[in-house]
């Protein structure tokens, strides 16, 4: 076992990336032995500005925007790298399978012809691709740990769990430090439910998905939820060529703001043979005589339902990890879901003591762990700056990239007396036998599956001119939506949308769509 005061102390060591890489790699596979890595004198006694607890996107950027402020930071973290649960088990393998989930559909659609091989009744192993993301998450992990320490010259503890004394002293690894103020960045882990069979080989979530999958899961998977985790694993695991179906206890992906959006996304899903069952509860899991799942019990609207599976998978939202926080100093909690309580500084109801990142609650997304860290950053060098996230642009994944920003036609309509629409296609894509809209990643579907080629929306309020909202399934948007979402918010009209240069053929369209109808003094849908 660690002795206590075992460490590994890195200060005079300049460690290269791939040193980092075999640290952590040796120290991930000893987990609970090995040493704790400090980045700083075991036995500093002086003050710190801040200690950040947990050393994920939150507390990472918290950790380096202070030290950019001219501030002094300790970040600590159980795992032996930064960077937390993004690389090592949500974000990354997500977009892993994703693309993989990308890729499938379009090796499936085009099945024995062109170059593509011959797909049908072919099985691709799970468990290939998810030890492919294995041997790879340790890359950013390595680079983080060398950027920390030799470009942002950040002051970390790693490998070691954190122990909370008082508002101003945390422990780590045998040794005390204080600080005049804690942020509390202590993440998420995947909700359980309380139904009896979840302890059977075979049930998976995120986290151990990536972490102990061990064998190859037979023809079907059972997926319960309905949101985005449980829509982007379940549309991988359909991909690989297993029956998959999904339980949601009630709508399917009802966060997508606009219904022609989502009634195209779940329409696509349909084609490519997922079961979709709303309005469905699992009820128990039942297993074999080894202990692994082999049958899931679950009502539907339908009545009883019994599959035979050896695999579900369990998407059913995020549970912040307060605990330790409540228990050591008593911060306030949203009793329904544990989230911290903050302020509008990210204070917590005890002063000098601050949360971020996914403890504190929705959005659990990148860019508000990462906000949230260097708000909390200025707040604490005195640069006082309220921070709530508003009017995000959002994205999800299923074989396709959905990405929306603002409003959906139908809330418009509800606000606005004009609402004018431009879309494409004009029509149900169903209907449709003409390829577009058309741009890179879709130019096969477009041509040959048309009704496979994606869908887009924007949402204009004809009074104004102004756009109110945008919408877009297909591949590459996304990255247009994270600056066309400023714009949006600072009164982007019709007509400067129109007015600007397009890289044709650009994912959206919207763009030359804007410009076909500027022109008119009183708009109409397109
Ligand atoms: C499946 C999935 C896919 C996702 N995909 C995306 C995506 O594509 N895009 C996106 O924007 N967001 C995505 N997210 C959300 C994103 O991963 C989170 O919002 C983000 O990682 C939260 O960062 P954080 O720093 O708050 O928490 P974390 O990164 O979880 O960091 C918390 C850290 O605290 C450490 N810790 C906890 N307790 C202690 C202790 N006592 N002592 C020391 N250290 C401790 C942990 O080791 C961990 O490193 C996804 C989430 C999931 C579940
Ligand atoms: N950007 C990305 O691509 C991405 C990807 C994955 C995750 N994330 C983030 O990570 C967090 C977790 O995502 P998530 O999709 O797992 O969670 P989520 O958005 O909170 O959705 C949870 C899903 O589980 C269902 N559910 C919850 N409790 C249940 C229960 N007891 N029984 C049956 N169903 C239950 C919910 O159903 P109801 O709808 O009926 O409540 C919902 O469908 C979110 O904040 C998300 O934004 C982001």
């Amino acid at each position: 076992m660690l002795d206590g005061e075992a460490i590994w102390d890195v200060r005079d060591s300049t460690l290269t990336i791939e040193e980092w890489g075999v640290a952590i790699e040796e120290r991930l596979a000893q987990s609970g032995r090995s040493q704790a890595i400090f980045n700083i004198d075991p036995n500093d006694s002086r003050e710190f500005d801040a200690i950040f607890i947990g050393g994920g996107a939150a507390g990472r950027f918290g950790s380096a925007y202070l030290r950019a402020m001219g501030g002094r930071q300790l970040v600590i973290d159980r795992w032996p790298f930064l960077g937390g649960s993004c690389p090592h088990n949500a974000c990354v393998p997500h977009h892993v399978f994703s693309e993989c989930a990308a890729e499938l559909m379009l090796a499936r659609t085009f099945s024995g012809r062109y170059w593509f091989p011959d797909m049908d009744g072919v099985v691709v192993s799970m468990k290939d691709i998810v030890d492919l993301f294995r041997r790879g998450r340790n890359g950013p992990h390595a680079i983080m740990n060398y950027q920390s320490k030799e470009q942002l010259d950040l002051e970390f503890v790693l490998n070691a769990s954190a122990r909370i004394i008082d508002p101003h002293t945390v422990e780590v690894a045998g040794h005390r430090f204080t600080t005049r103020a804690v942020v509390l960045c202590l993440g998420a882990r995947p909700q359980r439910l309380s139904v009896p069979g979840l302890d059977l080989k075979g049930v998976y979530d995120n986290v151990n998905l990536v972490e102990t999958l061990d064998y190859d899961p037979g023809k079907t998977a059972v997926v319960v939820g309905g949101s985005k985790t449980a829509v982007e694993y379940g549309c991988f695991f359909n991909a690989t060529g297993r029956r998959t179906v999904m339980l949601v206890r009630s709508r399917l992906l009802k966060l997508i703001p606009d219904g022609d959006t989502r009634t195209y996304v779940i329409d696509r899903m349909r084609d490519q043979g997922m079961e979709i069952l709303e309005g469905s509860e699992l009820v128990r899991v039942e297993g074999d005589a080894n202990d692994r799942v082999a049958k899931v019990v679950a009502t539907t609207p339908d009545g009883p339902l019994e599959i035979e599976t050896d695999f579900v998978f369990l998407g059913l939202g995020e549970t912040p990890n307060s605990e330790m926080a409540v228990e050591a100093l008593g911060v306030e909690v949203d009793p329904e879901t544990g989230a911290v309580i903050v302020d509008d500084h990210l204070m917590t109801s005890v002063p000098d003591v601050y949360a971020v990142g996914d403890l504190i609650g929705a959005p659990m997304e990148m860019f508000k762990a990462r906000k949230s860290g260097a708000y909390a950053a200025r707040n604490i060098m005195g640069k006082k700056m309220p921070y709530r996230p508003v009017d995000w642009p959002d994205f999800l994944h299923t074989h396709y990239e959905v990405t929306w920003l603002g409003l959906g036609e139908e809330e418009a309509r509800a606000r606005y007396p004009n609402v004018v629409i431009i879309r494409m296609p004009p029509h149900n894509p169903n209907d449709l036998d003409i390829g577009l809209p058309a741009s890179d990643r879709v130019m096969l579907y477009a041509m040959e599956k048309p009704r496979l080629s994606g869908f887009q929306k924007l949402v204009i309020d004809g009074d104004s001119r102004r756009v109110l909202g945008a919408h877009h399934v297909g591949y590459g948007a996304r990255d247009s939506f994270q600056y066309l979402n400023v714009l949006v918010k600072q009164g982007l009209t019709i007509d400067e949308l129109g007015d600007m240069d397009e890289l044709f053929l650009n994912p959206t369209h919207f763009i030359q769509l804007s410009r076909l109808r500027a022109g008119q003094t009183i708009l109409r849908d397109l």
